[in-house]
């Protein structure tokens, strides 16, 4: 699997040990789109470069790290293709995959610790979407882009 990782400066710490979590860990191909320093940047520029990458196909999934998550997943779900979410625990990345089939998932780099956003990492990438009658659903909010 190929997962694309970025952040703002209030992510950047958090970024560059998930970039490490996810290639020796979870042994994934990981793109990481940036910022290379913790120099001040606005978060909709990285995650554009994410989300993009998640609906051109060039990754299977997305994942970028702000204060919050919330400025990322709402600036992510502009780019028609994308299902982003600003997600604090591993129950919410579970039903994240499994109900909504999300395929970029926003993290808070100053209120979630960083092993409870590697646990939330791990499940996002492990869980498969349940389809049946979440897919209805789940086309509907495509519809909308
Ligand atoms: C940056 O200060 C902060 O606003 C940003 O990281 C994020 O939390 C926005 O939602």
């Amino acid at each position: 699997m190929r997962v694309a990782i970025a952040s703002d400066h209030a992510g950047f710490e958090q970024k560059q040990q998930l970039v490490d979590f996810l290639a020796q860990d979870l042994k994934l191909d990981v793109m990481d789109l940036g910022p290379d320093t913790d120099d001040r940047v606005d978060y909709p520029d990285y995650a554009a470069l994410v989300a993009r990458a998640v609906a051109d196909g060039s990754v299977d999934r997305g994942v970028l790290v702000c204060g919050t998550g919330i400025g990322m997943a709402l600036a992510a779900d502009k780019v028609a293709g994308v299902r982003a979410s600003s997600i604090t625990t591993p129950d919410f990345a579970d039903l994240f995959r499994r109900h909504n089939d999300g395929n970029v998932i926003c993290l808070s780099g100053r209120f979630v610790d960083l092993q409870v956003n590697e646990e939330i990492l791990k499940v996002f990438l492990t869980t498969e979407f349940e389809g049946g009658r979440h897919a209805q659903r789940v086309a509907k909010i495509m519809a909308l882009d």
